[in-house]
C-alpha cells in the first residue's frame, strides 16, 4: 500500500516525501510540474536512496486520476497540488477557484470510486483571517479571507468536512500552516519561487545572494514590538514530519481532524532579518515601505492541540531556518535550474 503525495515535486511535498520514505512508507508522487521541477524528486531520492515513483499528471485531468488510482494500490493521499501565489490569485481568481477547487473535487470523486477514503490537507493560516486573539487556536472561528487563495483553502475545508459529514469511513485531516520556510539541512533540496518572491525569506536569500538589491520591509506601523509584521515561521523539516505524524493519526480512523502546524512563537520582519544576518554573518540592506494590502498585523499558533493528540512539536528554531534557507539558497542560486 502506498501514499499518493500530490504536488509532491513542490516545496513541502519534496519535503515530506523525504520524511515518509525515512519512516518506510511507500510513496506515489503525482505533480504537474506547473511550480516545481523533476529534478526535486531526484535530489529527495539522493537524500532517501530510495526511488520515488513519479506521475507527471493534472489534478484537472479526470483520467490521468483514474489511471492512478487503477493502476497503484494507495491507501491515502497527501493533497498539496494548488496553485499558491496570493497577489496572481487577486488577477486571476477563475484560474485558482479551478485549478484548486474543480482540481480537489476530481481528486475526491476519484478516490471515492476507488474507495480510498483518507486524506490529509494542505489548509493555511490565511482560513483565520485577522485573528481576534493570538495564539490562535483550532477553535477560532475561521475569519473573512482577503484574497481568492485563502478562499479556496477555506472552501476545500469545507467540502472535505461536509464529505466526511456524508459518510463517516472518510479519514480527513485538515493541517492548517502557518509560514513554512527553511530547507533541508542536506542543501540538495528548498523552496525555488519562479518571478520575484512574494514572500518574505525567499526574498532575503534572494537579496543575500545578490539577485535583489534590497528588502522592502511592508510597514513598520503595525501594532506590534517593533512595527513590522509578526509570524509563525516553522521549518519546513518540521512541517513535513507533523505529515508522518498526521498519517498515524489517520490509521486510528480519526475521522475529521484539524491541526494548527506552527511553532507558537511570533517573530517580526525585523526579527527575521536579524536573526539571517547573525546566523549567516551576511547584510540584508532594507528600506521601510508602505503596508502591503491584505496584510495583518500578528499571525502565530497555538501549537497544542497538535502536541497533545499527534506528539508533534516542532523542533528547529529561527536560527535554524534562516541557516538552512541560506544554506540551500548559496548553494543553488538558481534554484533547480542548472
Ligand atoms: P508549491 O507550489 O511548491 O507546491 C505545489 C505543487 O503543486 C507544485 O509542485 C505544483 O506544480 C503542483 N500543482 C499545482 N497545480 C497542480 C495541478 N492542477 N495538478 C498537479 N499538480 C499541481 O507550494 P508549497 O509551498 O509546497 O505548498 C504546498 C501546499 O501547501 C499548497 O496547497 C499550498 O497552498 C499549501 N500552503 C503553503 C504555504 C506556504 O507558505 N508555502 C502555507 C500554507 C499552505
Ligand atoms: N514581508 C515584507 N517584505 C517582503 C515580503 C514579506 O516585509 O518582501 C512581510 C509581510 O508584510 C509579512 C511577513 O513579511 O509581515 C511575512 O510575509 P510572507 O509573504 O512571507 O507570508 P504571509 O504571512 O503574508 O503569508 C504566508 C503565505 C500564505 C499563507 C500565510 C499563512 O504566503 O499563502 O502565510 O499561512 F496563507
Amino acid at each position: 500500500m502506498s501514499i499518493l503525495v500530490t504536488g509532491g515535486a513542490g516545496f513541502i511535498g519534496s519535503h515530506t516525501i523525504v520524511e515518509l520514505q525515512q519512516a518506510g512508507y511507500d510513496v506515489i508522487a503525482l505533480d504537474n510540474l506547473s511550480n516545481s521541477s523533476e529534478t526535486a524528486l531526484k535530489r529527495v531520492e539522493t537524500i532517501t536512496n530510495k526511488p520515488v515513483k513519479f506521475y507527471k499528471a493534472d489534478i484537472l485531468d479526470k483520467d490521468a486520476l483514474n489511471n492512478i488510482f487503477d493502476n497503484e494500490k494507495i491507501e491515502c493521499v497527501i493533497h498539496f497540488a494548488g496553485l499558491k501565489a496570493v497577489g496572481e490569485s487577486v488577477k486571476k481568481p477563475l484560474l485558482y477557484y479551478e485549478n484548486n477547487i474543480s482540481g480537489t473535487i476530481n481528486l475526491l470523486n476519484t478516490m471515492k470510486n476507488h474507495n480510498v477514503k483518507n486524506i490529509i490537507f494542505s489548509s493555511s493560516a490565511t482560513v483565520y483571517g485577522n485573528p481576534s486573539v493570538v495564539p490562535i487556536t483550532e477553535d477560532c472561528k475561521k475569519g473573512e479571507c482577503t484574497n481568492p487563495y485563502g478562499w479556496t483553502k477555506s472552501m476545500l475545508e469545507q467540502i472535505l468536512t461536509d464529505t466526511q459529514h456524508a459518510d463517516n469511513e472518510w479519514n480527513v485531516i485538515l493541517l492548517r500552516y502557518f509560514n513554512p520556510i527553511g530547507a533541508h539541512p542536506s542543501g540538495l533540496i528548498g523552496e525555488d519561487p519562479s518571478g520575484i518572491p512574494n514572500n518574505l525569506m525567499p526574498y532575503i536569500t534572494q537579496v543575500a545572494v545578490g539577485k535583489r538589491d534590497e528588502l522592502g520591509i511592508f510597514g513598520n506601523d503595525y501594532d506590534t514590538p517593533d512595527g513590522t509584521g509578526v509570524r509563525d515561521y516553522i521549518h519546513v523539516v518540521d512541517l513535513a514530519k507533523g505529515h508522518v505524524k498526521a498519517l498515524k493519526k489517520i490509521n486510528e480512523k480519526a475521522g475529521l481532524c484539524i491541526y494548527n502546524l506552527g511553532t507558537g512563537k511570533g517573530y517580526s520582519v525585523l526579527d527575521v532579518v536579524h536573526n539571517f544576518e547573525k546566523a549567516n554573518n551576511i547584510k540584508i540592506p532594507y528600506s521601510i515601505k508602505p503596508r502591503r494590502e491584505g496584510d495583518i498585523a500578528a499571525c502565530y499558533a497555538s501549537p497544542k492541540k497538535a502536541k497533545l493528540e499527534l506528539d508533534w512539536q516542532a523542533n528547529f528554531d529561527l536560527v535554524d531556518m534562516c541557516r538552512d534557507s541560506w544554506n540551500w539558497q548559496s548553494k543553488n542560486p538558481n534554484g533547480y535550474k542548472e
